[in-house]
């Protein structure tokens, strides 16, 4: 069978990219059987004939309607789909979707029916508020990074901004390179519209937030892009608890030192 990604390069980049990702999830231990999730806004890259395909499922509801979403298509990984598998071969361990003229559905249209991740409603809220501001945004990814998800098991670390203070006090990348820190969402069902609303209302601020005891989620203007700070986050949290674990509670940097990065760099906030 004929691949949709086949003579269309810019959209084969972009997929080559996302199984990228998903090997280096796996390598690093924060994608257990299916867990994490990635979806793309590929709709830049569409063009007639993509536009004009039939659908290959039939019209699935998403449970609220996204009006931002009208015309738009996605790449997203499959439910119960394995990253490492993702890796390998992403368009049998994902599908293409268009989003349904009334926006309140959508439909598979290649290469294989496979259903998109339970956690959809979140992406595509997302993607839905991200096109409403304007974001030049283009990924959402969420995963279960050992050292970040303990952290969220500790009730004084929830507290607005404290995970993010004690994380860029670690290095300074983490300071320069996730600039809006981290945003915390109190504990909700996977894959529920209040988490969806939850994170939502955290991206305002935010370009990554933790969801107690579960994992991380992340947007940016690629999936390159939100990887690497989930990943600069994480290696802060190695630091803080290698530190922890020689015995002693690491000084961190001091907020004066993190303001001049802030100057320095000319970070936003
Ligand atoms: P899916 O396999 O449905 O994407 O679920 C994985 C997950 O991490 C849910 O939070
Ligand atoms: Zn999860």
């Amino acid at each position: 069978m004929k691949s949709i990604l086949e003579n269309r390069p810019q959209l084969a980049e972009q997929i080559a990219d996302v199984a990228e990702v998903a090997g280096y999830l796996w390598q690093k231990g924060w994608a257990e059987r299916n867990g994490g999730n990635i979806t793309i806004n590929i709709t830049d890259v569409t063009d007639d004939e993509i536009r004009q395909k039939p659908a290959i499922s039939e019209r699935i509801p998403i449970g609220r309607t996204l009006p931002h979403l009208k015309g738009t298509w996605f790449f997203c990984k499959g439910t119960n789909k394995r990253m490492r598998d993702l890796a390998r071969r992403p368009m049998e361990n994902g599908s293409i979707i268009r989003i349904t003229d009334d926006c309140s559905a959508y439909e598979i249209i290649a290469d294989n029916p496979v259903k998109p991740t339970s956690e959809l409603v979140s992406h595509l809220s997302i993607h839905n508020y991200l096109i409403g501001k304007g974001s030049s945004y283009k990924a959402v990814f969420h995963s279960h990074p050992i050292d970040l998800v303990a952290m969220t098991h500790h009730q004084p670390f929830l507290k607005k901004n404290v995970l993010t203070n004690i994380l860029w006090s670690m290095i300074p990348e983490t300071r320069a390179f996730c600039p809006r820190g981290l945003g915390i969402i109190p504990y909700k069902l996977p894959g529920s519209f209040e988490l969806a609303d939850a994170t939502i209302e955290q991206l305002d601020e935010y370009d990554v937030v933790m969801w107690e005891k579960h994992g991380v989620c992340a947007v940016g203007e690629n999936i390159m892009e939100a990887f690497d700070m989930v990943d600069t986050l994480s290696k802060s949290a190695q630091i803080y608890l290698t530190a922890k674990s020689m015995g002693f509670e690491p000084d961190g940097m001091s907020q004066s030192q993190m303001q001049e990065i802030k100057e320095v760099f000319g970070l936003p906030g």
